[in-house]
């Protein structure tokens, strides 16, 4: 912790929560410190993590079926846009695209990839918006007499609980002039694709989860020991979702905030849910939220979907 600096109150109040009841649990949106966001960046170009190459592709080769949902003059809506990186392949490939607004908590990432854009796409306008998409945004995000079509890639619907991804969707439905809604989805898998994509071999995925303890230690004035906690990736058939953990390999107290937090042996921090999908859970969540699936597009392995939904009647 910077010495002037007052610790994030909602990060302290969350943690001294998280991990003051059982079972011990933290939000997966922590991870993403600066360190964090490196990290993920490591991630998403490991061999074993499959996700953002898939998706890269599908949006690559099916571009002229998404454009047939994106009429001219329409405002691209992103959901926690972070770098935009995906985002170019439908700048780039449809030309109905003339606005894209970005959503994002990070004000100073999302002026960044704007002014990066803008100079990029001249063309454009460029609209961001300092937002969280989990919460409800009030006035809509959507511009008026155009058409909005929301971009949510990357299957972060997936680290949301199955109610939470129905009120989102819900409420992304209510948005007034938005046409449709490009939605990223993993694809239940085999469980030996799966769990190393969550427990690469060299360890950046551990490291990223270990990540949050190291921030708490930074940030919170926290005293972890981050060699007493390992990482653990694993899949949860039943609620067919990949879950991360930290798990202490022995009794253990920490100080954060000035308050003692106690672990036994093998207490776990339960620190993100990766839900995956059928075609058959795509439908059902989109179709209790008021959409359905116009279009579903994958990748010749089925790994991963790009779902097209539009208001359902
Ligand atoms: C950014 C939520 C889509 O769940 O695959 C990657 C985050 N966590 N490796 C995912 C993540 C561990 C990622 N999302």
């Amino acid at each position: 912790m910077d010495g002037a600096t007052l610790p994030n109150c909602d990060f302290l109040t969350e943690a001294l929560a998280g991990l003051g009841t059982a079972p011990k649990s933290m939000s997966p949106k922590w991870f993403y410190d600066e360190q964090g966001s490196h990290l993920f960046e490591q991630i998403t170009q490991l061999p074993e993590y499959y996700p953002t190459r898939t998706e890269t592709a599908i949006l690559r080769d099916q571009i002229d079926t998404l454009a047939g949902y994106v009429p001219e003059g329409t405002a691209l809506i992103e959901l926690g846009s972070g770098a935009s990186v995906k985002t170019r392949l439908l700048l780039d490939g449809i030309a109905g695209i003339s606005t894209y607004r970005p959503l994002d908590i990070s004000a100073q990432f999302l002026q960044d990839t704007a002014e990066a854009l803008q100079t990029d796409y001249p063309d454009i306008d460029m609209r961001p918006m300092v937002a969280d998409f989990m919460t409800d945004i009030a006035p809509a995000p959507t511009l008026p007499d155009r058409p909005n079509v929301v971009f949510f890639p990357g299957s972060t619907i997936g680290n949301l609980t199955p109610d939470q991804a129905i009120t989102l969707l819900s409420r992304v439905r209510e948005w007034p002039g938005v046409t449709a809604f490009i939605l990223g989805a993993d694809l239940v898998k085999s469980a030996d694709v799966l769990v190393p994509a969550y427990d690469d071999a060299a360890g950046v995925t551990g490291a990223f989860n270990l990540n949050m303890l190291a921030r708490m230690n930074r940030e919170l004035n926290a005293d972890f020991d981050l060699n007493a906690f390992e990482h653990v990736a694993l899949w949860n058939m039943g609620c067919s979702r990949i879950e991360m953990h930290l798990r202490s390999t022995r009794d253990q107290t920490v100080t954060i905030g000035g308050r003692a937090i106690t672990f036994a042996a093998g207490e776990t921090i339960h620190t993100e849910n990766s839900r995956k999908f059928t075609p058959l859970t795509l439908r059902d969540m989109a179709r209790q939220a008021g959409w359905r699936i116009a279009e579903l597009v994958t990748d010749p392995d089925n790994l991963f979907a790009e779902a097209v939904l539009i208001p359902a009647k």
